[in-house]
């Protein structure tokens, strides 16, 4: 996919660039981003909006990967940006992205994350519950400032995804409840507020959805309260974010939607339910994390050791693991992978790779069909660009892997890799504190 393919040394290349010289300079683990990729995906979404004549804004969502060069990518492509805690937020200061295109969430915002947030101009907060609306109010009130605002509404819908990835339930911890009154209450709070301008509405259901039926579900349940919000509070909202959660293809077993089918499809039916309600089209806001910058990103490392458990399995051992990506030990999650260095090889056995942290659960995929494969061999895992070097740790004391951007040939190292001293720099001397 993207622009990966096999050299003519039987090499994987991405970007233009063979990703074994890549190894070899940079070390592994190693990220790779395939830039072009990204750019066409951004492209794609804003290309799907304009198609349907439908204002919208489309707002990458930095948890999924937030490094001051994607920021940076992320503005060149004219997008907007989802921050969800003062750490993003500075991380997008940092790669000075238009302050009036952030879009700040987060069901804990602390007072001095909103104080940066408003000092600095942020064009919209997501408001989640009733303490943050208090807080908001005092710190605008505070800075004499009027807050644009969005609600984040809780609508009662259960995506199918993993459990841990699941928020569009009543029994979540995001949002205000639609169906209890909770979210009507706020709005009419937030609305007599002087400090406060309620753009509109924002709800999002989970991640990695598979098809458009909770979407549908959500508008419609939305609409319905709109509608009585119309007659009971005067009130039409001007936008209305739908949230991310557009699922991407990482093994055969996934068979997510296209991009633009996603898009088309939920448009449909918001258009369809304003004119049913006769309102007017709100602007239309997303928030794709996973689905723009997940199939970007491959993850590069060299194997070491091995085991056999005699007929039962062969654990091949990589030097990365949970550290760099646990989505298999947290979700269960499954990914393909190949070896870089002998892609047109035809798998001879089947085998399972482990991670080289000190835990059982430290497993990078089972059952791996592969060739022969030995001490430096490289392996090449696909689409690890979401929620891999975001969620990354340092378990064990493992330093992260830098990450490298590759497009039309060229490359460029984004995050430089930590090092041992990296694993210190915060520790203290324990007769430092004796001498306090
Ligand atoms: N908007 C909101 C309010 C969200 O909470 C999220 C993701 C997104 C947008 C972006 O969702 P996406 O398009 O990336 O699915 N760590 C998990 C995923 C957690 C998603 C959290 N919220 C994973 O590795 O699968």
């Amino acid at each position: 996919h993207g622009t990966s393919k096999v050299n003519d040394k039987g090499h994987l290349e991405i970007g233009g660039v063979d990703t074994v010289d890549l190894a070899n300079k940079y070390g592994t683990p190693l990220y790779i981003y395939d830039v072009e990729l990204i750019r066409n995906r951004a492209r794609g979404f804003k290309q799907t909006f304009d198609d349907l004549g439908i204002k919208a804004q489309v707002a990458y969502a930095s948890k999924a990967f937030s490094t001051v060069a994607m920021i940076q990518l992320v503005e060149q492509e004219g997008l907007s940006l989802d921050v969800v805690s003062g750490g993003e937020l500075y991380t997008a200061l940092a790669a000075e992205f238009p302050v009036d295109r952030i879009h700040f969430h987060g069901n804990n915002k602390s007072r001095e994350e909103l104080e940066m947030a408003l000092t600095n101009n942020i064009g919209c907060i997501v408001v989640d519950n009733f303490h943050e609306i208090h807080l908001l109010e005092e710190i605008a009130d505070s800075l004499n400032k009027k807050v644009k605002i969005l609600l984040r509404v809780t609508p009662g819908i259960e995506a199918h995804t993993h459990d841990y990835i699941l928020t569009g339930q009543e029994d979540s911890k995001f949002g205000f409840d639609l169906q209890n009154g909770q979210a009507e209450k706020a709005l009419k709070l937030a609305i007599e507020s002087n400090n406060l301008d309620v753009l509109g509405i924002h709800c999002h259901i989970g991640s990695q959805i598979f098809d458009t039926t909770g979407f549908i579900l959500a508008a419609q349940k939305i609409f319905t309260k709109l509608n009585d919000w119309k007659t009971a509070l005067s009130y039409e909202p001007r936008v209305l974010n739908l949230g991310g959660g557009f699922g991407i293809r990482y093994t055969d077993n996934d068979e997510p939607l296209s991009p633009d089918k996603y898009v088309k499809e939920i448009i449909n039916e918001v258009k369809k339910q304003a004119e049913n309600y006769q309102m007017n089209m709100p602007e239309i806001w997303i928030e794709p994390g996973r689905s723009l910058v997940g199939d970007s990103g491959t993850t590069i490392y060299k194997i070491g050791s091995s085991k056999e458990v005699p007929d039962v399995r062969k654990y091949l051992a990589i030097d990365g693991g949970m550290s760099d990506n646990i989505r298999p030990a947290l979700y269960q999650a499954n990914y393909e992978a190949v070896l870089a260095n002998r892609v047109l090889e035809q798998p001879e056995e089947t085998v399972s790779i482990a991670g080289k942290c000190c835990e059982s659960g430290d497993m990078l995929i089972w059952d791996l069909p592969l060739p022969r494969a030995g001490s430096d061999d490289l392996l090449a895992v696909f689409c690890t660009g979401a929620y891999g070097y975001s969620m990354a740790n340092n378990y064990n004391r493992i330093p992260r892997p830098p990450v490298v951007f590759v497009e039309s040939g060229s490359t460029t190292l984004v995050v430089r890799r930590e090092t041992f001293e990296d694993m210190v720099r915060l520790d203290l001397p324990i007769n430092e504190r004796v001498k306090n």
